[in-house]
């Protein structure tokens, strides 16, 4: 791998995390699978070579566990939905150049031998280790079939990662409390030998490989951390049927922990991948093997093991190493965490059900945010992104520039681009060069509509509409808007011709966004083939000459169809709920924050600060990384912050106040050049700021990243 711009001469393999072969996809999976399907597209655009590849989990007990739970044989169940995801990714242009699955003849081929490496290198050893067990039902609990306690946070948590608390991932054994998550029955802890990778041996490297990781920056300071906190070796073994095989005759009755044979289904679907087109068009070994570039993108959760086991197991086996880890923030709907048991989520077969065009959710989840934050989605948001950017800006400037270029010109007319747009198109293609090399979808996207805007603004400036009728020459100069040069039906010609240059290179812009939507602006313009094949450079090759009368590409939604799209999401979230009572007492509540009198409020300060004073507070934005409760006081959470530079810990006043679970991934304000302080024996290191009565914490709305500063 290297750090050299994009595009280098060595092949790329955009990957995202695969997901369980166990559940209906929702936004919250989309965002991830194509905000991949983007930034690969780009890549193409740029003429870097690239293949997208990616597969269905289907080990492992988030698939063992509620395929017990319908009765039915792991495999069947995990390739239904398998069959799924392969029919829907194409349904929102997630391209994949390979999908496989974890459990074919090369994922479990390819995982064996990279084991039987690791072991033959020394990186692996054994050791006697308790494991959850459930005497009636005489069998071991890996991971989910396990719940219990946290014993860092204290909260509900699953066998293998603390998922309602601390998030952290935990190691077989850790669990206090333990139950079948099953049977509920007690669990009882028995030794048992179990294959450990030596990831403690991996420091220095894991180290230097930080440094030079791109992406974003939480995939570097949070594996950085947990670095400094002294890494230890990961047990990748599990009792189970359910899983591939640990090679060889030592541990036949040990399956692979899944997060084993996971991310080595991207090897695997890239060799698949070769298979099929040949060495000669793309070659997997020259990724793997030697020093192709390797981008995984990946949701947040998921950053431990895509920065610290993968890395190492990777260096460990003698492949070539990731240069990006790109970690998505979480989906909000309407404010609140996504959560797919309470049904507050927009799933994708229920999206295009209701009619909408897949490129509409992919511009919406592409540019809403960057990469790392967390997006909000609600019906209403959606309408004014769709409206405004893709109807108002986009859509406008293309339907009146090529329905005035048809009805006068039948096309495009013959003269040559303005020195001006020329110019304003490469600053376009080097914003959008510059958004695939920083890993910003958002940029990419914000490229084209900022160039469609300049586009509405041109010809809005330059009046073409005046220029082409029989008004008389005295006439036309007195309505000129600048006043220098002589106007007229050439001006208008060529006013006409630079739109249509803006448009085309608009289409080559906003294919890696929303590529159904280029391919029919592509057609518009009489364009012959497909807009995924145009490079960069077709942004200012000439259009054919003639086209037919355009359509419009974007249709505006209704205020009565949001309506009654938010009053379907709330009634499918109180229905999964059951508890009508709840709801009302939390809408209550909320009317009656938005109530407080002004008697209420304290007065205003008298004494003024100066700009400088001002200054010397270091604010700064901040996410949440974790929240937990302090034992023993009654109000206190702790909290990890992460604050670009750094990851804080400080103490809030918010621990009755706050759904801590709900806490992490809140961008949040933080006052950093706080005194030190130490509450309940655990030190606070900066401020949280929050306002109200319910500690009402400040966030930011736009795209501030944490570390970035309040002015
Ligand atoms: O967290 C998950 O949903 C996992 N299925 C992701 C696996 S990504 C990988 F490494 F393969
Ligand atoms: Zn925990």
């Amino acid at each position: 791998m290297s750090n050299d711009e994009f595009p280098t001469d060595r092949p790329a393999v955009v990957t995202c995390g695969l997901p369980y072969a166990n559940g209906d996809l929702h936004i919250g999976h989309l965002r991830g699978y194509i905000g991949a399907d983007t930034f690969n597209r780009a890549l193409g655009t740029l003429g870097q070579q690239s293949a997208y590849v990616c597969g269905s989990d289907m080990h492992g007990t988030p698939v063992a566990v509620n395929a017990e739970k319908e009765g039915i044989d792991p495999e069947e169940f995990a390739l239904r939905w398998h069959e799924q995801y392969e029919e829907t990714f194409p349904q929102f242009s997630v391209d994949f150049d390979n999908y496989g699955h974890t459990h074919d003849g090369t994922n479990t081929e390819t995982t064996q031998e990279i084991v039987r490496t690791l072991e033959e290198e020394g990186h692996i050893y054994e050791k006697e280790i308790q494991v959850a067990y459930d005497p009636d039902a005489d069998q071991y609990l890996p991971d989910r079939y396990v719940e219990g306690t946290c014993p860092y946070c204290g909260e509900r948590a699953r066998g293998d990662e603390c998922d309602e608390g601390c998030q952290r991932h935990l190691e077989p054994g850790e669990v206090e409390d333990p139950h079948s998550s099953i049977t509920g029955n007690v669990a009882e802890y028995r030794e048992r030998a179990h294959k450990f990778f030596r990831v403690s041996e991996f420091e220095a490297f894991l180290t230097d490989f930080l440094d030079d990781l791109e992406g974003t920056s939480n995939a570097r300071n949070q594996p950085r951390q947990w670095i400094e906190e002294g890494l230890q070796d990961w047990c990748i073994t599990r009792d189970m049927d359910w899983g591939i095989d640990y090679p060889g005759e030592a541990a036949d009755d040990l399956v692979l922990y899944v997060w084993v044979d996971a991310p080595i289904e991207y090897i695997s679907s890239s060799k698949q991948y070769t298979d099929r087109v040949g060495k000669g068009e793309y070659d997997w070994e020259d990724v793997w093997r030697d020093d192709g570039e390797i981008v995984h993108v990946i949701g947040r959760d998921i950053i431990q093991h895509h920065t610290i086991f993968w890395p190492a197991m990777l260096e460990g086996a003698g492949y070539n190493t990731p240069r990006a880890v790109a970690a998505t923030g979480f989906i909000t709907i309407n404010g609140k965490g996504l959560s797919t048991s309470r049904n507050r989520a927009i799933w994708a077969r229920e999206y295009l059900a209701e009619g909408f065009h897949p490129d509409l959710l992919r511009y919406y989840l592409m540019t809403t945010g960057g990469l790392q934050q967390d997006v909000d989605f609600s019906w209403d948001a959606f309408q004014e992104k769709v409206n405004g950017e893709l109807v108002g800006t986009v859509g406008n400037f293309l339907y009146r520039s090529l329905l005035f270029a048809y009805r006068n010109y039948e096309g495009t007319p013959e003269a040559e681009v303005s020195a001006e747009v020329e110019a304003r198109i490469h600053d376009a293609i080097e914003e959008f060069r510059e958004s695939v090399n920083d890993y910003s979808p958002r940029g990419v996207g914000g490229a084209m509509t900022r160039l469609a805007q300049f586009g509405n603004e041109y010809i809005q400036r330059n009046e073409p509409w005046k220029l082409t009728d029989e008004k008389s020459e005295a006439q036309r100069d007195s309505e000129k808007p600048s006043g220098d040069e002589p106007r007229g039906p050439e001006q208008a010609a060529q006013v006409i011709r630079d739109c249509v240059q803006i448009a085309k290179a608009v289409g080559v812009l906003l294919e890696p966004i929303a590529p159904g939507k280029a391919q029919a602006l592509w057609e518009q313009l009489g364009e012959d083939g497909d807009v995924a094949d145009a490079r960069l450079e077709a942004a200012l090759e000439a259009p054919p000459r003639n086209f037919e009368e355009p359509g419009e590409l974007f249709e505006k939604i209704e205020d009565d169809r949001v309506a009654e799209l938010e009053t379907k999401l709330e009634a499918k979230i109180e229905a999964a709920a059951g508890d009508e009572e709840t709801e009302s007492d939390e809408a209550d509540e909320a009317e009656s924050d938005d109530m407080t009198d002004t008697d209420d409020l304290e007065p205003l300060l008298e004494d003024r600060i100066s700009f400088d004073e001002f200054q010397e507070l270091d604010i700064r934005v901040g996410r949440i990384e974790r929240a937990e409760g302090i034992e023993g006081a009654d109000e206190l959470a702790r909290l990890e912050v992460d604050i670009g530079l750094e990851t804080r810990q400080v103490v809030a006043g918010i621990k009755q106040l706050h759904d801590l679970e709900e806490l992490p991934g809140t961008k949040v304000v933080l006052l950093a050049n706080m005194e030190p302080a130490e509450l309940f024996g655990v030190e606070s290191n900066g401020m949280v700021l929050a306002a109200g009565e319910q500690a009402d914490l400040l966030t930011t709305h736009g795209d501030a990243d944490p570390g970035e500063k309040v002015r």
